[in-house]
């Protein structure tokens, strides 16, 4: 079977007029079906839509959904349902399941307004980044189904006289999948469509904050044709995850979120008690603390607005958002300048305002951990601007850019997830490289610089997973640009890749003896 070529969905051309009222039209058809219902699905029951609220960050009152709320008896509930799922989804070639894979990215095409305006509402993301965030979870589904056609051909192997060799990818088993709420449509699709195109039954735990964006995920998957008992929604907070997790009968367990819990994960994954049957898989990605080098050379004209792009949309809520400037000393003072400048006048508001730059964090936890780290830059540095008109309603924190800050404080080390932006000055690029080689992230990272051969010896010492040199530093496209980090950033390889769907399966080998050695007797 052919399929053709993979391309990415493209995004809606927000400029045009007919196109936004076609997007406010759907949030208004959406706020009057608030709030949604979304139960635990397992094996085509649905269990109680109740337990897990999940509200609007900008206006917290308002209830966007009511979920289940799943726990140990749900997660193993799930999992029993998944072993039998699995067997029925696995005999099923590739070029089947690419096919509802398809049908699956097809009904998410059709809704992708719908789509767009419940992630504004469910998580506070702004249009242009709800809308990408759409289409990329159509990415996955078209790429990986291309990929689970072409994983299922097998490899090549050396051929000798006498004997055949080959080799092929069988899948391992249920899959559990625990998602954050940051990308609350991708980052789900792409680690179930990975699980299921390769042939796995896939149990999806959803972060607490975004069940309804999974829903319709789940629902797409089953409408297009994957066996219910092989795709359980299991909506619920972190002991669901972790109940997952500690499951003998998972064997692959594929995450996305900070790095404490991804860490627990990986420790918890490890245990092999008597009776299970399997080493488990883990694929965990987490976060980072992404750094931009801003050469002497770098035109500015170009450095502000990517870098206003990379540490401010979505408020800094997204793992390769740009957090530390290491700049040229050169350029330190100009750019500082116009920084602030630029961070002054960013709009901050409401996520359903086209104008909207900064829209409200996820919730009151993320709003009061930024506003710590702000006071901690205040007090170990320098806020050299801080953005204005912040509504009250809802958990907005004003941008800030932050100086002078010493190479030991938290605000430089450690992940904020927010619209906090620090900058420091640094003799030489070669200074800087060293400061990035020094920490325990490597997820994003970026360079602007003019001279080839710095880009040359940045892109040789960076441990980062995804460096972008001379552009802002996120918007990772499946098939372009395959994303994840190294270090404490992540294991696992890049989603979006060529090489992610490998972790969902186990290569088998068999070597035949082909010499005749006379025939049987009857
Ligand atoms: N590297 C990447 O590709 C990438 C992409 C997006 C987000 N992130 C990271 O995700 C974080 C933000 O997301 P978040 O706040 O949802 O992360 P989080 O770790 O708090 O939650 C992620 C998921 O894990 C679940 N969970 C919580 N405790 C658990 C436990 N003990 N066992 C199992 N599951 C558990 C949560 O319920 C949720 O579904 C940031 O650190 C960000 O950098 C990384």
């Amino acid at each position: 079977m052919s399929l053709p070529p993979f391309a990415n969905e493209p995004t809606l051309e927000l400029r045009r007029g007919p196109v936004r009222d076609a997007l406010l039209a759907a949030l208004g058809e959406l706020d009057e079906r608030l709030p949604l219902s979304v139960p635990v699905l397992i094996g085509g029951d649905r269990g109680v839509a109740d337990g897990l609220d999940s509200t609007d960050p900008g206006s917290p009152s308002r209830l966007v959904a009511r979920a289940g709320r799943a726990g140990t008896d749900e997660a193993a509930a799930a999992i029993e349902a998944g072993a039998r799922g699995f067997l029925q989804w696995r005999a099923r070639p590739a070029a089947e399941r690419a096919e509802v894979m398809r049908a699956a990215a097809a009904r998410l095409r059709d809704r992708r307004f719908e789509l767009a305006a419940l992630q504004v509402r469910e998580c506070a993301k702004p249009w242009p980044e709800a809308d990408s965030d759409v289409c990329e979870a159509i990415d996955f589904l078209e790429y990986y189904a291309r990929g689970a056609v072409d994983l299922e051909r097998g490899r090549e192997l050396l051929q000798a006289p006498g004997e055949r060799n080959s080799m092929r990818y069988a899948p391992r088993g249920v899959v559990a999948v625990i998602s954050p709420w940051n990308f609350p449509l991708a980052i789900p699709t792409g680690m179930t469509a990975a699980g299921l195109a390769a042939g796995n039954a896939v149990v999806l735990k959803p972060a607490e904050q975004s069940p309804a964006s999974a829903l319709v995920l789940v629902e797409a998957l089953h409408e297009a044709g994957v066996p219910r008992a092989a795709l359980a929604l299991l909506p619920g907070y972190g002991d669901a995850g972790a109940a997952l997790v500690r499951h003998p009968d998972v064997h692959v367990i594929a995450f996305t979120g900070s790095n404490a819990v991804g860490l627990e994960i990986v420790r918890a994954s490890a245990e092999t008690p008597e009776g299970q049957a399997h080493v488990k898989r883990v694929v965990s990605e987490m976060g980072g603390k992404n750094c931009v080098i801003i050469d002497s050379d770098a035109d500015l004209d170009e450095v502000v607005p990517a870098v206003m792009q990379s540490a401010f949309t979505y408020a800094g809520q997204k793992c390769s958002a740009a957090s530390r400037l290491l700049a040229h000393e050169a350029a330190f003072d100009k750019l500082v300048d116009r920084l602030a400048g630029a961070v002054e006048v960013l709009q901050v508001g409401q996520a359903d305002d086209f104008a909207t730059e900064v829209p409200p964090v996820i919730e009151r936890e993320a709003q009061e951990r930024v506003e710590r780290y702000a006071s901690l830059a205040a007090g170990d540095g320098l806020i050299a601007a801080r953005g204005e008109g912040v509504p009250e309603e809802g958990w907005f924190c004003a941008p800030t850019l932050a100086v002078d800050l010493p190479p030991d404080s938290a605000v430089v080390r450690e992940e904020i997830f927010g619209p906090l932006l620090s900058v420091e000055r640094v003799p030489s690029v070669e200074a800087a490289c060293e400061i990035v080689e020094s920490l325990p992230f490597a997820l994003t990272g970026g360079l602007f610089s003019r001279n080839p051969a710095t880009v040359e010896e940045v892109e040789r010492r960076s441990p980062v997973g995804n460096l972008y040199v001379n552009r802002g530093i996120t918007g990772a496209m499946v098939g372009r640009q395959p994303f994840g980090g190294n270090r404490r950033s992540g294991i696992g390889s890049k989603a979006g890749g060529p090489d992610y769907l490998l972790q969902f399966v186990e290569p088998r080998v068999v070597t035949e003896n082909t010499m005749r050695h006379g025939l049987p007797l009857e």
